[in-house]
């Protein structure tokens, strides 16, 4: 996959009707210069990963369990995500570690199964407006990225979503300058940690929007957007994609 990505995650949404804007964004979208990624609910993955079987775009998971299998009722494991047609994750989400108490650790776990299974893992980290406000945001973003990225992580198999809290599903978005300072604190420590640091696909998420897509691809170390709301419709994703190419 090409290191720019526009990825969806829909987040706790939709259901079979939803497979028409799989099929739209496919159509308005046959021969993409940039990587596209849907992230549906584990109940559509398999129809989405087969509604886009053969094309450019490809399927993922939302979260994975640390465990290939065994008494977990409710979880879904990396290597089932691969099974269902999952090329990548999304591991470590603020709505998962803010609403099931998941660690760096637990998130490293998670992105070391993926691994596993052969699954591309989508670290995802950011700080809270609390957080920003003390001026600790760059300290806790790369607290989190050194504590959630698993040994053995490459630019080929790992790819970092940063997402202030503050901006998610709220319409607020992060300005360029500020995600310009986050994207900079971010390489450098990718660089610091990993050989090939400075391939690794670094994404911008939160409120990204087609009215603000061309802004923020625009801000040096930006390779893409994992998005929320605005991936849910191909009306809405189309437009971003589109400014990112
Ligand atoms: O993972 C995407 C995300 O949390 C941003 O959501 O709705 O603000 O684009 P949204």
């Amino acid at each position: 996959m090409p290191k720019k990505l526009a990825a969806g995650n829909w987040k706790m949404n939709g259901l079979t009707a939803g497979l028409d804007e799989v099929r739209a964004l496919q159509a308005a979208h046959p021969e993409p210069s940039v990587g596209i990624l849907i992230c549906p609910p584990a109940t559509l993955l398999s129809a989405v990963a087969g509604a886009l079987g053969g094309t450019a775009i490809a399927a993922g998971g939302q979260d994975c369990h640390a465990e290939a299998n065994g008494a977990h009722t409710g979880d879904i494991s990396a290597s089932m995500l691969a099974d269902a047609g999952a090329s990548h994750v999304i591991v470590g989400h603020s709505e998962r570690r803010g609403e099931h108490g998941e660690s760096d650790e637990d998130v490293a776990a998670k992105a070391a199964a993926a691994h596993g299974a052969g699954l591309t893992a989508i670290i995802c980290l950011g700080e809270s407006q609390a957080q920003r406000e003390a001026g600790e945001h760059l300290a806790v973003i790369t607290a989190q990225l050194a504590g959630s990225l698993p040994g053995g992580a490459t630019a080929a198999n790992t790819i970092i979503a940063y997402e202030p809290i503050w901006a998610i599903g709220t319409g607020l978005t992060a300005g360029p300058e500020e995600i310009a300072e986050a994207h900079t604190a971010l390489r450098e420590a990718l660089e610091a940690r990993l050989q090939d640091g400075a391939e690794v696909t670094l994404l911008y998420g939160g409120s990204v929007k087609g009215a603000n897509a061309a802004e923020i691809f625009a801000v040096p170390n930006v390779d893409g957007a994992l998005v929320g709301g605005a991936s849910l419709t191909s009306a809405d994703f189309s437009p971003i994609i589109s400014a990112l190419e």
